[in-house]
């Protein structure tokens, strides 16, 4: 027997990533860390130089004045640095570095490779930068909110910025004009609402533009700048921002009067050249595994089957008359299941998080995170509540954004997934132990640009996601849903994130027509048509995205009824949870591994016959994590 596991140990420590050797000399330990050390540091310096606005929201200032550019040039220039680092990370031994560094290296090895496998889709989406995921009208407000206004230089800077603005909408255009040549145009569900968008970004008086807004009272407050300074400021920012728009009226006319009438007849990429491979390079981003288009299908398929199995239960348990998608139907109807004020709302949150999911934490983790999310009410459009992650030095706290004026819209025995999915044990966990974890910079800000995918370093969604309904199945074993309704609350947003995984890869690779795909969803859910809609638009945009949420919850199930299977009654839940969180967003593939490496350590931990084993046995690698979102992910699909 103990044999038998040292042979395993040693066969795996040759086949996984992060095996270490056994005899090794020091200085060659030494020429491989600082190997990756450089390396790291020089990834580093190159993203944010090459991505000034990545620049920005890491707090490094040395860009401020300068923007992103996306022409081909660029993109060209990115992909041969890019396999140059490639290349340093060859001549590394990785076997030598420890194991937190061998996390790292291999994330940075797999975000390298997936943009340069990624370059032969550059006439794909980067020749598509606009859309109802993407471009100025989504992420204007947001890139603004990240910019330092402190002193004379930070608005200076900005100025210089709003002056290239008009530069980077033309490259956007030329890229269109690109794709309305190559046929490779979104389909016009993607787009067709972009236009009075922008209008809005088009006001007639410049100063009440969204770009013109930090001269305003922010200016104002800033005591070091004179009044005449501030004036002259104005007036050049003033200037700047005309330009601004004018730029904006360009694109938008350009996006109505040419890109719209050349917008591709089908919805699915499976009609674009080479479109099914394309459809599965964007699977495979987003899930980060390898996985076929018809295996995700039949696998959403199975999935419908048992979640329908098991609202047909409650179904009967209460006695209702009909099928599961009416019961939800018909309960959503039912006044009693809506709260009458928008504070009631807010308390309602509160006392979920903190009166019934806190207390039950501590037996499920082993570390509860000690700063409370913040509670906090908004009034503006969106989901009805979503997690905003803080600041990565703590500063600014983990924030559930309630959206108010939709109190009359969220049935309570929806709220409990809700919560459970976007604080605790859910999102706002997953940024606890982040703020806990030393993260590279690279890893805390992965520049990904959703509109590119996949051709853009990814940032892991399956894991981060996948957590997130990994987290609303807890509520179940930690007692957290009260009755049946909300049971069933639970259950359809599971039946929801199953046909997504029909539905998107029906969109892009069995053909499926819009109305097909439409009508699926109202058939298996409670959905309305409006948000039917909503979702299959975003599936023909964002061709993949959608799979990712339950291919990762799917993966660490799977790995969890590996590691209690494996480890019988050594299966400790806290642990398991614990190996799962502590290194962060990771592609499915590496956080199997380390699940393993952890099986087979705490196999062998447990047994003192075994310290020769453990000694070769490769270790688990304590990290990190994050769970940066794109501007897009952040804006429009974070939540949920
Ligand atoms: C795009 O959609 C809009 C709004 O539904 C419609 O008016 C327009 O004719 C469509 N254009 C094309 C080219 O399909
Ligand atoms: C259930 O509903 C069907 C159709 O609405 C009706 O024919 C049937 O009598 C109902 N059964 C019971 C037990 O109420
Ligand atoms: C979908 O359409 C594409 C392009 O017309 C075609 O090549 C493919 O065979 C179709 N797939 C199915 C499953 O019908």
């Amino acid at each position: 027997m103990s044999r038998m596991l040292c042979l395993m140990v040693f066969t795996l420590a040759h086949l996984l990533p992060f095996a270490s050797g056994q005899d090794y000399i020091i200085s060659d330990v030494e020429d491989s860390i600082s190997k990756w050390n450089k390396l790291q540091a020089d990834f580093w310096s190159w993203n944010i130089k090459i991505s000034p606005e990545l620049a920005t929201e890491a707090g490094v200032n040395y860009y401020n004045d300068r923007l992103n550019s996306y022409t081909k040039a660029v993109y060209e220039q990115k992909k041969a640095d890019i396999d140059v680092f490639l290349g340093r990370l060859q001549g590394i031994d990785k076997d030598k570095l420890d194991k937190r560094a061998s996390i790292n290296f291999a994330i940075l090895q797999n975000r390298l490779a997936t943009f340069s496998e990624g370059f032969k889709w550059h006439q794909y989406g980067p020749l598509n930068p606009i859309s109802i995921a993407s471009g100025p009208q989504r992420n204007t407000e947001h890139l603004i909110s990240l910019i330092p206004f402190h002193n004379r230089g930070d608005f200076e800077n900005f100025i210089q910025r709003l002056q290239k603005l008009p530069n980077q909408f033309h490259e956007w255009t030329e890229n269109m004009k690109k794709a309305v040549e190559m046929g490779t145009t979104f389909h016009n569900v993607s787009i067709e609402s972009v236009p009075s968008e922008l209008d809005e970004m088009i006001p007639s008086d410049p100063e009440q533009s969204v770009y013109y807004q930090p001269f305003k009272a922010t200016l104002d407050g800033i005591q070091s700048i004179s009044t005449e300074d501030k004036n002259g400021i104005r007036a050049r920012a003033r200037v700047a921002v005309e330009h601004v728009i004018t730029g904006l009226a360009t694109l938008r006319s350009y996006i109505t009067n040419e890109y719209i009438q050349h917008t591709r007849p089908n919805i699915g990429v499976s009609t674009l050249k080479d479109g099914y491979e394309f459809y599965k390079a964007c699977l495979k981003w987003h899930t980060s595994v390898d996985i076929s288009p018809e295996e995700v299908h039949q696998m959403g398929l199975d999935e419908i089957a048992k979640v329908k199995k098991r609202m047909e239960k409650v179904v009967r348990e209460v006695k209702f008359n009909g099928t599961s998608a009416e019961f939800v139907a018909n309960i959503k109807r039912q006044p009693r299941f809506y709260l009458n004020s928008p504070d009631h709302l807010l308390e309602e949150f509160s006392d979920m998080i903190d009166k019934r999911i806190a207390p039950k934490l501590s037996t499920y983790f082993k570390d509860v995170p000690k700063r409370k999310v913040r509670v906090q009410p908004s009034s503006s459009q969106g989901p009805i509540g979503q997690y905003i992650q803080g600041s990565s030095d703590g500063t600014k706290p983990g924030t559930f954004v309630v959206n108010l004026p939709s109190y009359d819209r969220m049935p309570t025995f929806m709220m409990m997934s809700l919560t459970l999915h976007e604080t605790l044990p859910g999102h706002h966990l997953q940024w606890m132990y982040q703020m806990n974890s030393p993260l590279p910079k690279f890893r805390i800000y992965p520049d990904t640009t959703m509109s590119d995918v996949p051709l853009t370093f990814p940032h892991y969604t399956a894991y981060v996601e996948g957590w997130g309904l990994y987290a609303e199945y807890l509520g179940e074993e930690m007692g957290v849903y009260k009755d049946e309704y909300e049971l069933m609350g639970r259950l359809g947003g599971e039946m929801f994130r199953a046909c997504r995984l029909v539905v998107d890869t029906g969109i892009h690779v069995f053909n499926w027509t819009k109305d097909e795909a439409k009508e699926f969803i109202l058939t298996q859910t409670s959905t309305s048509v409006a948000m039917a809609e909503y979702e299959v638009n975003r599936y023909i945009t964002l061709p993949g995205q959608a799979c990712a949420y339950k291919i990762g919850e799917l993966k660490i199930h799977e790995l969890r009824a590996k590691a209690e299977k494996e480890l019988g009654a050594k299966f400790d839940i806290k642990e398991f949870h614990h190996v799962v969180l502590d290194n962060g967003p990771v592609p499915l593939s590496l956080l199997e591994t380390v699940v393993d490496n952890w099986i087979i350590e705490t196999k062998s931990a447990s047994n003192a016959e075994q310290t020769k084993c453990v000694s070769m046995s490769t270790g688990l690698v304590p990290g990190i994590l994050l769970m940066l979102f794109s501007i897009t992910l952040v804006v429009t699909l974070r939540a949920y």
